[in-house]
């Protein structure tokens, strides 16, 4: 089965062909665009959701070209012409509502004029099926920094699975018992991880988004230079809370008033160990009450290295099987959207696909 992904939750607009077997093999990755307006969000320090909106208007259209045109060779050459493609996935929701509706209403016009089915598709489902997805074994677009554990998800007995989201907007431990069976065990109270590294290198003044910023100045920082606070690190249930750290790191930048290098540079290793700190924590403590036997991450955050390196060697030493998506498939991509739409494939009547901002796990 191919299908094409389209991803516009956000500020990146993503098109992508995958190709399917049977479930008991990845999914294979033909192509795989994005287009970010992260430039001109960098400029005013954050999202501007409308800004969002009409950046995924201009880049919609030329993305999905561009995308059958890598994946399957094909352009649009004739009105009647048509991909070969047996399915559309589309993101409903969560995100900006500007910014999905132009995905949603690509998806469904191209559904409805190529009379092809589509697929609704979660964006945290997405984040998680990233890690079902092989990369092109033509030496195209691989990752070289690929740390997690060779052995594939589909290779083993996996089920029941843990799987932490940790993305710019969501912090979420969800048990997987089987595909499509998704129960959300507990999530953050207030800012997202993702959100957490953002809002800190702001206070650095540090370029938005600041998460992978963050991990290269934390190389040269002693991450126990400072004592940050874990909040709910010993909580009994599994929610996380990170607003407290952005409070005392600005309390901390207060006193010392001028920030230099090797300061900025401490306070970035022990921002960035803080959180692994309390998903490592969080994150351990579910999978032992549900003994899973794999834990899977995904979202931009899961592409950092320090908290990749920190949870492969805590699943060995706990007998867990690791895996994370490739470093390029842990931010937003459609990819990861065609994934979750085959292994969860809900085709919806045109007139019932419908964006949902506010839509999480059940
Ligand atoms: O999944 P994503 O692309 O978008 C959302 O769905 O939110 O995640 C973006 C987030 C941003 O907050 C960014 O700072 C963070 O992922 N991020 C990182 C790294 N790369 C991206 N955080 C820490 N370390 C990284 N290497
Ligand atoms: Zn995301």
């Amino acid at each position: 089965m191919r299908i094409l992904g389209i991803e516009t939750s956000c500020d990146e607009t993503g098109a992508a062909v995958i190709e399917t077997t049977d479930q008991h093999s990845l999914v294979k990755l033909l192509s795989n665009v994005i287009a970010t307006s992260l430039v001109l969000h960098a400029q005013t320090g954050g999202i501007i959701p409308e800004v969002a909106a009409r950046e995924q208007l201009k880049f919609i259209l030329p993305t999905i070209q561009q995308a059958l045109k890598d994946g399957l060779n094909w352009t649009y050459a004739k009105t009647d012409q048509i991909p070969p493609i047996d399915a559309l996935a589309v993101t409903v929701g969560p995100g900006l509502i500007g910014s999905l509706l132009v995905g949603i209403e690509t998806a469904k016009t191209l559904a409805m004029v190529w009379n092809k089915p589509i697929i609704p598709v979660n964006h945290l489902y997405g984040h998680i099926y990233a890690n079902w997805i092989t990369q092109r074994t033509d030496g195209r677009d691989t990752d070289s920094s690929e740390i997690c554990t060779p052995l594939s998800v589909v290779s083993f007995p996996i089920f029941p699975a843990l799987a932490l989201v940790v993305s710019g907007g969501h912090t979420d431990l969800v048990l997987m018992k089987k595909h499509g069976n998704l129960v959300w065990l507990g999530g953050t109270r207030d800012d997202a991880a993702g959100e957490a590294f953002d809002k800190i290198g702001r206070l650095l003044g540090l370029p938005y988004p600041a998460g992978v910023t963050i991990s290269k100045l934390a190389q040269q920082g002693n991450p126990v230079a400072f004592h940050f606070p874990k909040p709910m690190l010993h909580s009994a249930d599994f929610d996380f809370s990170f607003s407290g750290l952005k409070t005392a790191i600005l309390r901390e930048v207060q006193i010392i008033k001028k920030l230099d290098d090797i300061t900025i540079a401490n306070i970035c290793a022990c921002t960035q160990q803080t959180i692994i700190d309390v998903l490592l924590a969080k994150t351990f403590k579910a999978a032992e009450k549900y003994k899973v036997k794999a834990i899977l991450l995904g979202g931009g955050v899961a592409a950092n290295e320090q908290l990749r390196n920190q949870f492969a060697v805590r699943c060995s030493e706990s007998g867990v099987r690791f895996f994370a998506p490739a470093k390029n498939l842990c931010t937003d991509n459609a990819a990861m959207i065609g994934a979750a739409a085959w292994y969860n494939n809900h085709q919806t009547p045109i007139e019932n696909v419908q964006a949902n901002p506010e839509l999480y796990f059940d």
